[in-house]
């Protein structure tokens, strides 16, 4: 190829995601797989909203709308924010790339955690940034490391609260103690894709932050409790001013017709998710248990998923509990050897990968 690329884009290693449940039956010819390697939600998505995709489906030859209009009031009024307030993309994925496109430049710094999720640095390498990383500290947060990691060029920080993979989130007394000292001239996001699940009083409530700070964008997602992962939708809250600069950042259509058809109908069906958020929750506890009983350490964290700390190199684990038809994520990918990521899925899921485990181990 004579085309030179983007050197930028020469510095990605590209983002390697779970396998796919049809992948794996294809490559080892197996006839039932289960995935538990990318926080999904197990069950599918509500009736009504199934309904509201069909109906939907029946507009497809014209474009969306963009700005999202229905679902913006509707999710304004749940959130009380201002509908201008919110932008909306193609999973909150979207919405960290639109912030890194509209608030870095090339040499500009941006400060992450290590480990945290992939998308971060992903987005900050590909727009020039130098991306500073954190060590967590035993899985949590450095706060005080983040602080002196910022400069006169930091232009965002990205807190994953709760992240992925840790599980854990930054609790309120701490999260107010770390942003007085961060300048206003620093762009805090705050990603709170598992927000849903976190069931801890000391968790902060950063919309109430939101008021007081005008350098914050949250992002949640449709993708986890709402089980619309394949539809790619979620949004970002901030002030009216970020929010409008974020707008500028995303392609005119990025948020599809049944994607936004589907959210408004899953907001509008609350009982079913939580329902599943109390099974979930539920069988987050059982699976641990059943592991203490094997004898093998893990954390629990606070989200739809736990990391299992292994006696032996998960990547012989993984591979081994992937010919018995169960997908769980290696965690080598984010430098920790000897652990595997699972995601909480459906009492019979749980069993079998349990039974997997046992007979791996
Ligand atoms: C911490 C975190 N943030 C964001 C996302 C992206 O979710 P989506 O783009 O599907 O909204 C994920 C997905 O796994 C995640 O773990």
């Amino acid at each position: 190829m004579n085309i030179k690329p983007n050197k930028n884009i020469l510095k990605l290693q590209p983002y390697v995601p779970g396998k796919p449940i049809e992948e794996v039956k294809r490559e080892l010819g197996l006839s039932s797989v289960i995935k538990l390697a990318s926080n999904e939600n197990p069950y599918g998505p509500s009736l009504k909203v199934q309904k509201a995709i069909a109906k939907a489906a029946r507009d497809l030859n014209r474009y969306p709308d963009g700005a999202c209009f229905e679902l913006r009031q509707k999710l304004a009024k749940r959130l009380k924010v201002r509908p201008d307030q919110l932008v909306f993309g193609c999973g909150s994925d979207e919405v960290i790339v639109m912030a890194i496109r509209a608030f870095v430049e090339p040499g500009d710094e941006v400060v992450i955690a290590k480990p945290s999720f992939l998308v971060y640095r992903l987005a900050a390498i590909s727009a020039g940034a130098r991306v500073k990383e954190v060590p967590l500290q035993g899985l949590r947060y450095d706060l005080a490391a983040m602080k002196k990691a910022v400069t006169r060029r930091t232009k965002v920080i990205f807190i994953g609260n709760p992240d992925n993979p840790s599980g854990l989130y930054v609790a309120k007394k701490e999260m107010a103690a770390f942003l007085k000292d961060i300048p206003d001239t620093v762009l805090v996001f705050f990603d709170e894709a598992y927000y849903e699940f976190v069931e801890g009083k000391d968790y902060p409530d950063s919309l109430a932050l939101l008021k007081k700070r005008k350098n914050i964008v949250i992002t949640r997602t449709f993708s986890k409790i709402y089980a619309l992962a394949g539809a790619r939708i979620g949004y970002g809250i901030a002030t009216p001013e970020v929010a409008a600069i974020l707008d500028r950042a995303r392609e005119p259509f990025n948020v599809t017709s049944l994607a936004q058809a589907a959210a408004i109908a899953a907001l509008d069906d609350e009982a079913y998710y939580r329902r599943i958020l109390r099974e979930l929750s539920q069988e987050r506890e059982r699976v641990c248990k059943a592991l203490q009983k094997m004898g093998v350490a893990f954390s629990k964290g606070c989200t739809n998923f736990i990391q299992v700390h292994l006696p032996q190199d998960s990547r012989v684990v993984a591979a081994a509990l992937l010919k018995k038809g169960v997908i769980v994520r290696d965690m080598n990918v984010w430098g920790l050897t000897n652990y595997i990521r699972v995601t909480i899925g459906t009492p019979s899921e749980n069993k079998r990968f349990l039974k997997a485990l046992k007979e791996v181990l």
